[in-house]
């Protein structure tokens, strides 16, 4: 990861050098703050004028100065100064520095402890690569986020203040779990599924947690998932040689009274199974297991931002292949706690999954709240586009919650319904229900068949779906180009906002 750090002196020999300018461009701004001594203000403002910079959020205009000290100078749009804007700048100046061994990034003295949060996320967020190999060069190094008013050496109202010195760092500390864990995501999900099995799944999770007091992880395996019931996620993992597996990962602090559940879809790969996908359809499902990624990740960073309330993440892992041993259209299933559902589609394998996790849920651990998340659907995208997660939950307080949540870290959700009237399609011959039904409303009859397995906790649960957004097709803000890590960021933020 980046090297970061919050200070508050600029290093004495800053190469490339990034100042703000607000929207609109104050007169202030014509000179900002904290100036390196080579710099002459009013040759500044003569740039500034020249290229009528706007001082939009994230637009930045490179002022080139060879065989100066300060050789290049950043100087980036800020706009309103909102954490959101500051993520752009942030995002703006990784790009822009890539391939710089170091880059300073002079703050004005008044910024919130938002917006250093904001510009560290997007700094990190956007100079994420996967598998950095020795000889390939990370985007940017080394990163000084120069705070004057850290320093208490200009006298009057520059003077150091301890608190604020602390907000400041504090909302470094969280940036910098956000983006870890955001990037942990990351990679499980771009990790190709040759090598991305449910067991090395199980134990990247095992690998992330060692160490951590108060962090526990329990693997079930196939025997132990029949002995219990977990008639889905057998069914679905039946066709692969690699079984499937049920990971429990728990944050459980002193103290805590809260207790939420975390439900991630874990496919490792989707072929569709018998009832198999094209080629295109196919090509990038080793992203199957966002879900399950994102929701372990935020468990961690629970645990690394030591939040005072339990988390439980369950992970269901299982990879859906074609083979002898796979499941059929007409197959019945029997879920952990009871229901049985008629296979119909056997690319409909997410929510067969989701089913057990989310029963077991309901019933072993007794939930103030339960959320998953999951790659479920193809008609999401259909609905809401490549960026927006469908949100859906009963409880109206809930849902404001998690949307608030995922405007403010900078990812989108926007809800739907969940018609009651639509439920008696889903019911079988049979069966309690079908994985599968021709009523359209793909995603919403998802969201509809996972509810009738919260049980007693289905007033205090909601789904995400987030097939689209689990993946960027080309390198967008703080978005690299593959696996995003959607849903670290709205989970952390609202898990550290609930009492
Ligand atoms: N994993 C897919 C959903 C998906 C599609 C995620 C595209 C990301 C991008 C899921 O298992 C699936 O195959 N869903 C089917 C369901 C259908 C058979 C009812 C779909 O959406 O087509
Ligand atoms: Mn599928
Ligand atoms: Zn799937």
């Amino acid at each position: 990861m980046l090297d970061l750090r919050l200070a508050g002196r600029r290093p004495r020999a800053a190469r490339v050098v990034a100042l703000t300018v607000t929207a609109p461009p104050s007169d202030d701004a014509d000179v900002p703050a904290g100036l390196p001594g080579d710099v002459d203000p009013a040759e500044l403002a003569a740039f500034l004028d020249e290229v009528e910079h706007s001082g939009k959020a994230g637009s930045v205009r490179t002022w080139v100065r060879p065989l100066r000290p300060t050789a290049r100078l950043l100087l980036a749009g800020v706009g309103g100064g909102a954490e959101a804007d500051w993520r752009a700048v942030g995002a703006a100046l990784a790009r822009k520095a890539k391939g710089e061994e170091s880059l300073t990034v002079v703050l004005p003295d008044g910024i919130a402890p938002d917006g250093v949060r904001g510009l560290a996320e997007g700094l990190w967020l956007a100079s994420y690569r996967f598998r950095l190999g020795d000889d390939d060069p990370p985007m940017l190094r080394r990163v000084n986020l120069v705070c004057g008013a850290l320093a208490g050496d200009r006298g009057g109202t520059d003077a150091a203040d301890p608190a604020r010195s602390e907000a400041l760092a504090a909302a470094v500390e969280t940036a910098r779990v956000t983006a870890r864990m955001t990037a942990l995501a990351r990679d499980l999900t771009n990790t190709p599924s040759d090598r991305k099995t449910p067991a090395w799944l199980a134990r990247e999770v095992i690998r992330a947690a060692r160490g951590t007091p108060g962090l526990t992880v329990t693997v079930r395996e196939p025997e132990q998932l029949a002995a219990e019931g977990f008639g889905g996620l057998l069914a679905v993992g039946g066709g692969s040689e690699r079984g499937p597996r049920l990971v429990e990962l728990s944050w459980r602090p002193r103290g805590a009274r809260l207790h939420v559940v975390l439900v991630g879809k874990g496919i490792t790969f989707d072929t569709g199974g018998i009832c198999v996908k094209g080629r295109e359809g196919m090509k990038l499902m080793r992203k199957d297991m966002g879900g399950a990624a994102a929701v372990a990740a935020a468990t961690l960073g629970a645990a690394a931002l030591r939040l005072p309330l339990r988390v439980t993440a369950l992970l269901p892992l299982a990879e859906n292949l074609l083979s002898g041993t796979a499941m059929r259209p007409g197959d019945v299933v029997r879920h952990h706690g009871g229901l049985t559902t008629e296979v119909r589609n056997t690319d409909a394998e997410g929510r067969l999954v989701l089913a057990d996790a989310l029963a077991y849920a309901d019933r072993r651990l007794r939930p103030d709240w339960l959320v998953d998340l999951a790659t479920l659907t193809g008609a999401q995208s259909v609905a809401l586009g490549k960026r927006t997660a469908a949100l859906y939950s009963d409880d109206d307080a809930l849902a404001k919650d998690l949307a608030d949540a995922a405007a403010d870290a900078g990812e989108k959700v926007w809800r739907m319904p969940l018609p009651d009237d639509y439920v008696d399609a889903l019911s079988g011959e049979e069966t309690d229900l079908l994985n599968h039904t021709d009523v359209g409303a793909g995603s919403v009859m998802a969201a509809l068949f996972l509810r009738e397995f919260a049980g007693g906790s289905r007033r205090r649960w909601a789904h995400l779906d987030m097939s689209a957004p689990a993946w960027a097709d080309s390198s967008d803000a703080e978005l690299a180009k593959g696996a995003t890590g959607w849903g670290v960021r709205t989970l952390l933020r609202w898990l550290a906002g609930l009492r």
